[in-house]
């Protein structure tokens, strides 16, 4: 028996594992990743994802940048039909599937840098017939690998490849690419090129190249590589190059000798001997532009044996972010003064320039753009460099001294005011803190930039010709100066608290005044704007009154020329408190807080008539009657109560000390005191009856007008009457129906009738008129229910007949005591 067992759990142990196996496979565990927008971008960068997500498969775009990602499978990007731009930057791929990226055939973007592919496979690229932009750098592979990765990648017109173990370039890596708008080439431990490696590409649009060792250790190399890149039309950038001595120059003879115009060096470190080298290797070079962008200085500015080189050509200067090692023994630029002859466009950015000699600024005579911002110039040295305001720069049009520490604003003005060409002057982050009253300008400034200061007011020192004004971050708490040339003017991260009166800018189109202290605008300040196109007024202390609102949401939502272009979501609500925080462009006041006194006015007419109303119809039904009615029945049942128990207590008998209570309105007084009182409590002879003329016994009467205890409330008195009576006479007549009291009466009687389960019929009707129970009012039903079950006597009309009714009566007051007896 042992071994069907065992072979069962074998089975069994198979299919188990079989199952398991199914739901281990890597489709069932792969994460998904939903942060797709409306445009089927999907952005799942810093996912933490280890595979490559699930996504939609009508995604365009899908960024997995900065994930964990190691290996691209043959299944995960299967689907992606329309995937226009795959980035999988910064993951740790190691191993992509051959076919991992057949079916993306309208993948225009691929990034695959910053990976840890040591090996390119051409297979990956053999489908991608629409891809026009590739990037492989930063990976760790040491050559491009053959056969030629790229060679079906017809389309491709930005190519970026290389990284730190790139050793070798081989003719034919490229082939397949033939015209690019831009090559990228991180080679900076490059070793081996193969002449005419990258020579077929043509057209070429920029080019690239980190070469920092070979510029160090193998210039026939760099020399190689130069001469298959360098066109007149393509712009040459070089990134990490370190220039020592005339050696490493040399290379730049290549690109000299095919005529270059463009040279751009990047992280550059170079040093006094290869700048004078690299000036003669340049020599009649029709150079237009020369940039350096964060470049090191090692020398100490001796150029002496520089030679006038002939650079008549350039145009443009560009220096940005210099550092010299040697501040102290730094020379100057002047032995360089030849090259300021051309120029009509100079930067020298952040540069630790403190003064740019009077002579040095005399050589600038084509200049036409200055930029010295973010250096170290005062407002003496300013002076210096402008000659007193009296420099040949008589071609300025922009001075752009941004970023630096002048103070003095009719000390810039003085400067400037000869330069008539001068169109642009941007003086911002400066350390301007009042502005004079008057200030004299060149008649043509158009453009003032003075933001970044610490300016509280303006003052008419600001040209009435301008027309781009920026004072953003300053101290400015309002804006009143006329302006009527004005077309931007720029006032945020200040502490405005209101729009500037748009009169005073007839033309202005642009308007920014985000991050002040701004708590609303209204429909009628903006109407003041006659020409405004674009407004900025994000980041502001929004009180989200209902005026405002209500114009902001117009404003977004309907047409007409303004706009708001900072975007809905920088409009949010500062007060009131529960709207803080709040999108201006979603909040919904309620109509109570917009229409405030519309509203209270008509729900206080809504309420008063529904008050009116209500009383009316509870006064036609009588409801004020039965709520006092109620009232009273309850009181009147708990003082019974307790007088009951307080009887038991005593142990005293409920003491019956009337015959009758006499329930009557006090207009039929005069009959009950003329007749019925005398008539009971006082019998005479004749009135028995003539059978047994023998005297009635009087009977003793409760008569509210007689027996209330005084000073008691009158329904404890009604009641304790009541209660200490046999019977309750109900002397009925149109009277009795209109008197409260008598009805209360009534009632208790009934109740009394209930409560104490008392034999018979307690109450006695007398009619005195002829009542009948239709004549009485509805809401009386007790006394309707009565009549109709208790017979009633009636007061005869002619008098003969009244001994009947008084024997009668005394018949029914006797009832059963009579026997009793
Ligand atoms: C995706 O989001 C990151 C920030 O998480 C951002 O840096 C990146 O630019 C975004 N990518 C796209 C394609 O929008
Ligand atoms: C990737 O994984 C490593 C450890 O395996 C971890 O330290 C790192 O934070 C992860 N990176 C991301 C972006 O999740
Ligand atoms: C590329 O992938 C194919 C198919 O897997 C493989 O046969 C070939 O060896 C790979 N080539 C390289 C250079 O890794
Ligand atoms: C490549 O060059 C860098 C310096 O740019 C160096 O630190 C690194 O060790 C080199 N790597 C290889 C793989 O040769
Ligand atoms: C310099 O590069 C060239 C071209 O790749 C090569 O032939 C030569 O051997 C290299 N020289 C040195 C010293 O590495
Ligand atoms: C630099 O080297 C070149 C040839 O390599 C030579 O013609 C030139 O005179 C040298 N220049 C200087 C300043 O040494
Ligand atoms: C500037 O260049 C130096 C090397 O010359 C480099 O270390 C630094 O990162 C560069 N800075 C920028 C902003 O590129
Ligand atoms: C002046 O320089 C600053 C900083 O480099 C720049 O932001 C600004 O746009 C420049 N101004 C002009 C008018 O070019
Ligand atoms: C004014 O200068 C600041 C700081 O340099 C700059 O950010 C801003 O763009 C300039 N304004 C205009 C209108 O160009």
């Amino acid at each position: 028996m042992r071994q069907p067992t065992n072979l069962y759990f074998m089975v069994l142990f198979l299919l188990l594992s079989l199952c398991w196996g199914q739901r281990s496979n890597p489709d069932g565990e792969r994460p998904s990743c939903d942060r797709c927008n409306r445009q089927l971008s999907c952005n799942c960068s810093h996912g933490g994802f280890t595979r490559v997500p699930t996504v939609t498969d009508r995604a365009l775009t899908l960024d997995l940048s900065f994930n964990n990602i190691t290996v691209v499978t043959a299944d995960d990007l299967k689907g992606h039909l329309r995937l226009r731009a795959l980035s999988l930057h910064g993951n740790r791929i190691a191993v992509i599937h051959p076919s991992a990226f057949d079916s993306l055939w309208s993948l225009e973007e691929l990034d695959l840098s910053n990976n840890q592919l040591t090996a390119l496979n051409h297979t990956w690229f053999s489908k991608l017939g629409a891809l026009r932009e590739l990037n492989l750098l930063n990976n760790p592979y040491s050559c491009l690998g053959s056969p030629p990765v790229f060679q079906s990648l017809v389309r491709l017109r930005r190519l970026r490849f290389g990284g730190p173990a790139l050793e070798e370039l081989k003719r034919g890596d490229l082939s397949g690419v033939t015209q690019l708008e831009e090559l990228t080439v991180h080679a900076n431990n490059l070793t081996r090129y193969e002449s005419g490696t990258l020579a077929y590409v043509w057209p070429l649009g920029c080019v690239t190249l980190s070469l920092h060792s070979p510029f160090l250790t193998n210039t026939s190399l760099v020399s190689a590589v130069l001469r298959d890149v360098s066109y007149p039309e393509t712009p040459l950038i070089l990134e990490d190059i370190h220039l020592i001595g005339n050696l490493s120059v040399q290379p730049f003879r290549e690109s000299a000798r095919r005529r270059i115009r463009k040279i751009t060096f990047h992280n550059f470190r170079v040093s006094d001997e290869a700048i004078v080298n690299l000036l003669e290797v340049l020599d009649g070079v029709p150079i237009t532009a020369l940039i350096v962008d964060n470049v090191t200085l090692t020398g100490e500015g001796r150029w002496e044996p520089a030679r006038r080189s002939d650079l008549k050509s350039v145009d443009e200067f560009f220096v940005r972010n210099t550092v010299v090692l040697d501040v102290f023994k730094f020379v100057s630029f002047l032995k360089l003064g030849f090259l300021l002859k051309y120029p009509r466009k100079v930067s020298l950015i952040n540069s630790q320039v403190f003064v740019m000699p009077c002579v040095a600024s005399q050589l600038l005579v084509s200049l036409q753009y200055l930029d010295l911002s973010d250096n170290l110039l005062t407002d003496m040295t300013l002076e210096e460099s402008l000659c007193k305001g009296d420099s040949s720069l008589k071609d300025l049009r922009v001075l752009n001294v941004s970023g630096n520490s002048l103070k003095s604003l009719s000390a810039v003005s003085q400067l400037v005011t000869k330069l008539s060409k001068l169109t642009h002057l941007d003086i911002s982050r400066n350390g301007y803190i009042s502005m004079p009253a008057g200030c004299s300008w060149p008649s043509t400034l158009r453009y003032l930039n003075i933001s970044g200061a610490k300016l509280a007011t303006v003052t008419p020192c600001l040209p009435a010709t301008l027309e781009v004004l920026d004072l953003s971050n300053n101290n400015l708490r309002s804006f009143t100066l006329a302006l009527p040339a004005l077309r931007e003017l720029h006032l945020s991260g200040s502490k405005i608290l209101r729009l500037p009166p748009g009169r005073l800018f007839p033309n202005l189109q642009t308007l920014t005044i985000q991050s002040n202290i701004l708590y609303m605008f209204a429909r009628s300040d903006l109407q003041s704007y006659s020409r405004l196109q674009d407004l900025q007024a994000g980041q502001n202390k929004f009180v989200c009154s209902c005026d405002f609102v209500s114009f902001f949401q117009s404003a977004i939502n309907g047409g007409g020329d303004m706009h708001l272009t900072d975007g809905e979501e920088s409009y949010t609500c500062d007060s009131p408190f529960e709207r803080h925080g709040h999108l201006v462009g979603q909040v919904h006041p309620s109509v109570v807080e917009c229409h405030r006194v519309l509203f209270v006015s008509v729900s206080c007419g809504v309420a008063l008539f529904v008050g009116t109303l209500l009383t009316t119809v509870l006064w036609r039904l009588h409801a004020f009657w039965y709520l006092k009615m109620m009232w009273a029945w309850l009181r009147a049942k708990r003082s019974s109560r307790r007088r009951r128990q307080r009887r038991d207590e005593e142990g005293s008998e409920g003491l019956l000390s009337y015959d009758a209570f006499v329930s009557y309105s006090e207009r039929d007084a005069s009959w009950v005191e003329n007749f019925l009182v005398p008539e009971l409590e006082e019998p005479s002879e004749n009135d028995g009856d003539s059978v047994n003329p023998r005297t009635p016994r009087p009977l003793t009467l409760c008569l509210h007008k007689r027996d209330f205890l005084p000073g008691h409330w009158i329904v404890d008195n009604i009641i304790s009457a009541m209660e200490r009576s046999r019977r309750t006479i109900f002397i009925l007549s149109e009277n009795f129906v209109q008197s409260d009291w008598c009805r209360y009466e009534l009632d208790f009687s009934h109740f009394q009738l209930f409560d104490e389960n008392a034999a018979g019929d307690a109450a006695i009707l007398i009619l005195l008129e002829p009542l009948s129970k239709d004549d009485i009012p509805k809401r009386f039903c007790k006394l309707r229910k009565l009549m109709s079950s208790t017979t009633y006597l009636e007061w005869p009309q002619d008098e003969e007949r009244s001994g009947e009714f008084w024997r009668s009566l005394r018949n029914a007051l006797r009832g059963d005591d009579e026997e009793d007896d």
